[in-house]
């Protein structure tokens, strides 16, 4: 069974993260996202992948390979322009032989039981079987109302509260027949969303949605992605930690010089080469990538570090994220959703404050 995942989206809504690191490839607790996806899909005996990229196919390609190295075959198709989610399937077309496969949108974290899926398409016989999700706020997805046999009776892509009818939405991850391919138009930007789900409900096709209770998360914008550290480190969620843990939810990996004087409280991943000084307090739900410096008496909670960042001595780095070889000198204070990225740094969330900006940078 082969596998296609969508990684070619812009990952507008987590810029400046994705300016130059695909949303797929983004460090998830120090390891890039896409494996995650990639050892759930070889938990379900998936191991042909196409990945359906945009610009970054370099990036996807000099991590995996051909894949072997992770137990897996991977061919990379790359988009000139973005051809839409359903029109980048029918632009792997050729390499689709067998009678059915899958479809995963390359956003989501969530430890759905694909066996179970596949199992349950071919229960119904379906043409096409979408894997649901529950959310408190369905406006942001494609809203998905079932019938009491599973039947999909409606397909609302980000609908306003008013069409709001169920609380099942479209979860991203998809089985298919073939056949579904001769829904899609050919060398032409088109959707699942708005173009192939809303027809097949409206000729009556066999679209079947499957509620689970996986997990779920679409990690697409700076909070989600924040949550999703939040809610592995809380073990919500079955993953494989980088590193070794030295004591409960301390997890820290190879050739790391940490002060003895230091204090880290858990959960808190971090990476190789890391140098940690005195007197420096590392607080729960931070990850800190490869080869960072901590200052002496900093302080950093809920936070996410890529590699290579310095912090000086007595900042203060709060619920933020830093991506790779960010400098910061000393008694900056980053908090409340600030990224900051090179000379950038963007504004998430309105309590941010200008004076902040000027200090991060201001840097030594
Ligand atoms: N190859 C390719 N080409 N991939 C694409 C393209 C394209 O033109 N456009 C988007 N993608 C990929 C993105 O990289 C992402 O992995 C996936 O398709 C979904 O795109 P998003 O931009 O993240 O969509 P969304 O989150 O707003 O909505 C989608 O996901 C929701 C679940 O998280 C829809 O499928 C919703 O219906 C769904 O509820
Ligand atoms: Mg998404």
């Amino acid at each position: 069974m082969k596998a296609v995942i969508l990684v070619g989206g812009q990952g507008t809504r987590l810029r400046p993260l994705t300016h130059t690191i695909p949303k797929a490839m983004l460090p998830l607790l120090n390891i890039p996202f896409l494996k995650y996806v990639f050892e759930l899909l070889k938990r379900h005996g998936i191991q042909e992948i196409i990945l359906s990229t945009g610009n970054f196919l370099d990036i996807f390609e000099n991590y995996f390979g051909d894949g072997t190295k992770h137990d897996l075959k991977i061919r990379y198709v790359k988009e000139d322009e973005p051809l839409g989610t359903a029109g980048a399937i029918k632009n792997v077309e050729k390499y689709l032989d067998d009678d059915f496969f899958i479809v995963l949108n390359g956003d989501i974290l969530t430890d759905l039981n694909i066996t179970k899926l596949v199992e349950y398409h071919q229960s119904k016989k379906a043409l096409a079987t979408l894997a649901l999700a529950s959310v408190e706020d369905p406006t942001s997805y494609g809203l998905v109302p079932i019938d009491s046999k599973g039947k999909v009776v409606d397909f609302l892509e980000k609908p306003g509260w008013d069409k709001v009818v169920t609380n099942f939405i479209n979860a991203g991850t998809y089985v298919f027949k073939s056949e579904v391919l001769n829904f899609i138009p050919e060398g032409m930007n088109y959707s699942f969303e708005k173009g192939v789900f809303p027809k097949m409900v409206e000729k009556e096709e066999k679209i079947y949605g499957f509620p689970s209770n996986a997990y779920w998360l679409d990690i697409g914008t700076p909070q989600k992605y924040l949550k999703a550290h939040h809610d592995i480190l809380e073990r919500q969620i079955k993953f494989n930690f980088k590193g070794k843990q030295v004591k409960p939810k301390v997890w820290i990996g190879k050739n790391c010089k940490i002060s003895a004087e230091a204090n880290i409280f858990g959960p808190v991943v971090i990476g190789d080469n890391c140098q940690i000084e005195a007197n420096a307090t590392i607080f729960g739900y931070t990850t800190i990538g490869d080869n960072c410096m901590i200052g002496s008496g900093a302080t950093i909670g809920e936070s996410i570090f890529f590699k290579a960042c310095k912090v000086g001595s007595s900042s203060i780095i709060k619920k933020s994220i830093l991506c790779n070889g960010i400098e910061l000198g000393v008694k900056v204070n980053v908090e409340d959703m600030a990224i900051a990225e090179e000379e950038k740094i963007s504004l998430v969330d309105s309590s941010y404050n200008l004076a902040k900006k000027e200090r991060l940078n201001d840097r030594t």
